[in-house]
């Protein structure tokens, strides 16, 4: 079945916001700040997100019309907010998810902090229904991220909390620039060179 990606819209937001809770809702990093099986959390953080974090690139994934996946990316610096930022930004816009800011607020931190001054596009988050993994889905939405560093001659950057996604990103040029704990699980930072 052919996959089809396209802009994001608005329009989309719940069909959107049940392909990233479904897929993130099982990722260590989510597991830490909201509890496992917090479908309800996940989904709130990701209403949230898209409405107010992801506004930069935003692409879907549609297979037989419907959205499977989707990725968001954006040009540095802005990227992140400066991690001074944060805590009153968490407070405000993550105020539904109640006791979960305080590691929201410490997650955030890090990874403005981590961010790196060498001009890059950043992407996160990509995420694909567990139902349609391993069907070519987040590659697709890959290639059009990496078409995009490749036009702009930009590099690449992202964190990742999978082991298994390492491997996943290295296959479109990505390597480890750091390896860290955040909240208990390991963290991977990765950094794909801007092409000449
Ligand atoms: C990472 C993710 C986006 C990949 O999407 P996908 O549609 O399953 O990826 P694809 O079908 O294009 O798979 C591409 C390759 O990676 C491998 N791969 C993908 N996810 C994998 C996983 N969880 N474990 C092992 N291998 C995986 C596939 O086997 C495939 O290898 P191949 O090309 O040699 O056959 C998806 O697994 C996901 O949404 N995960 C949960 C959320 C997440 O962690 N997102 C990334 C945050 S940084």
């Amino acid at each position: 079945m052919a996959i089809l990606v396209e802009k994001y819209s608005a329009a989309r937001i719940d069909s959107t916001v049940s392909v990233l809770a479904e897929a993130f809702v099982t990722n260590p990093l989510h597991i830490s700040a909201f509890g496992p099986q917090r479908m309800d959390q996940n989904r709130l953080f990701f209403r949230i997100g898209l409405r107010h974090m992801f506004t930069s690139h935003a692409f879907v994934a549609l297979l037989d019309g419907e959205v499977r996946g989707y990725m968001h990316f954006a040009a540095s610096p802005s990227c992140l907010p400066p991690p001074e930022q944060i805590p009153a930004a968490a407070a405000t816009l993550f105020e539904p998810l109640g006791q979960a800011v305080p590691k929201i607020v410490k997650w955030f931190s890090t990874w403005c902090r981590l961010d790196p001054e060498e001009p890059h596009a950043h992407i996160g988050p990509l995420g694909v229904s567990p139902d349609a993994q391993g069907r070519g889905i987040g590659t697709a939405l890959m290639n059009r991220y990496i078409e995009h560093l490749k036009q702009e001659r930009v590099a690449g950057y992202l964190e990742t909390d999978r082991p298994e996604n390492v491997d996943f990103y290295k296959k479109f040029g990505f390597v480890v620039q750091r390896e860290q704990r955040l909240l208990g699980v390991p963290t991977w930072y990765m950094w794909r060179a801007r092409e000449e």
